[in-house]
């Protein structure tokens, strides 16, 4: 059986105004009615033997999450494990496999997936995640590779080997060197989904972060329930040293695999990447809300509290909240998350 662990602790800041520290990316309603968690959660209980996913999440955004996926009923089943302090996903990961490994046995495979992606095919989705499994119980910690589009330096890159083989692993590298990799050619983004049994990843991790293994383990051993949570010990968690899983693990590791995985898949890191993903209308915008449109085209338009009515307007995203208000070039997207932090300064 495949054990899904759900990751849904990040903030997703380059989506403010929309998105913030209480609500963040992953429960929003972005492409329809249904939040990419939502989705996520749905989508994984399409796969054959599998369990109820283990979300990870951090304590206050438990009740916004027990809410989320309890209004999707019966597919909606799920533990959820609470982080009381936020320690980037590795530890989010090794907490969550040694919850895990307390009622379930060493080979069990677990699959981690982060709570706000989208993919569209779903079916392509069901295949590869059948073949990551094979490989997973060969003892291998196997990637999801998506075709690069562009030299995109907030991804990591698995340079491919022989078949299913990894050569190396690389995270968040520089401009020059993203761009040489896709000259290359045999370089995959990473998607951030991952599938691994118990043993190899416990295994993999004792030896590259002793450390973070012992404190997570701690805190799941003193951990408590609380209702239909589960709280990992503060103290415990507090303790261990804060990294990513792609640097603690996979930028280390050679037991990496990877599986090519053609997914039309987007991880929504931007507004811009949005307005690319989403529906549009015969003038190339995208729209939610109230809101009127005149001579405006390849706009991301989008009101959550008012009528938001433009003229003229060409590649430009405004997006508008009870509280707050963002303009901007399309192509500055990236730059959102620039006010956040000044906003973070000033506060
Ligand atoms: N529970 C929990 N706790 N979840 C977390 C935490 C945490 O402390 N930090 C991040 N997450 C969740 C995020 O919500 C997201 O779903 C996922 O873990 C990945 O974290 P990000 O912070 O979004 O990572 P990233 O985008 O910089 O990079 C990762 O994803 C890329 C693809 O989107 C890496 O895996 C890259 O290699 C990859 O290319
Ligand atoms: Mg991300």
């Amino acid at each position: 059986k495949i054990q899904p662990i759900i990751l849904a602790g990040g903030t997703g800041s380059r989506l403010w105004p929309l998105s913030r520290e209480l609500y963040p990316k992953q429960l929003l309603n972005l492409i329809d009615e249904t939040s990419l968690l939502q989705t996520t959660v749905l989508r994984v209980a399409q796969l054959t033997e599998v369990l109820p996913p283990l979300l990870v999440v951090g304590e206050e955004h438990r009740f916004i999450t027990r809410s989320q996926v309890d209004c999707l009923g019966g597919g909606g089943v799920c533990d959820i494990l609470l982080e009381p302090v936020g320690r980037n996903t590795a530890p989010a990961v090794c907490g969550a496999v040694e919850y895990c490994a307390v009622s379930l046995p060493e080979d069990t495979i677990l699959l981690v997936l982060p709570a706000d992606h989208l993919i569209l095919r779903k079916a392509v989705f069901q295949e590869v995640v059948a073949e990551a499994v094979r490989l997973a119980v060969e003892g291998k910690i196997v990637t999801f590779g998506i075709e690069p589009q562009h030299p995109e330096t907030g991804y990591g890159y698995i340079e491919k080997g022989e078949g299913s083989s990894v050569r190396s692993f690389r995270e968040k590298p520089d401009y020059e060197t993203a761009k040489s990799y896709l000259e290359k050619g045999n370089y995959l983004w990473n998607s951030g989904m991952f599938a691994f049994s118990i043993k190899t990843f416990r295994e993999e991790m004792e030896r590259l972060a002793p450390e973070m293994v012992s404190c997570m383990r701690e805190s799941v051993l003193l951990g408590k329930r609380d209702g239909s949570f589960f709280r990992l010990d503060e103290a415990a968690m507090s303790r261990s040293p804060s990294d990513s899983i792609d640097y603690a693990l996979m930028e280390k590791t050679d037991r990496a695999a990877v599986v090519a995985a053609d997914l039309d898949w987007s991880d929504i890191g931007s507004w811009h990447a949005l307005w690319e993903v989403s529906a549009k209308d015969k003038d190339g915008n995208v729209t939610k809300g109230d809101v009127i449109l005149e001579d405006t085209k390849n706009c991301l338009i989008r009101s959550e509290d008012t009528l938001v009515a433009t003229v003229g307007l060409e590649d430009i995203l405004v997006v508008e909240t009870s509280d707050a208000v963002l303009v901007a070039p399309l192509s500055r997207a990236q730059d959102v998350k620039k006010i956040v932090a000044r906003l973070k300064k000033d506060s």
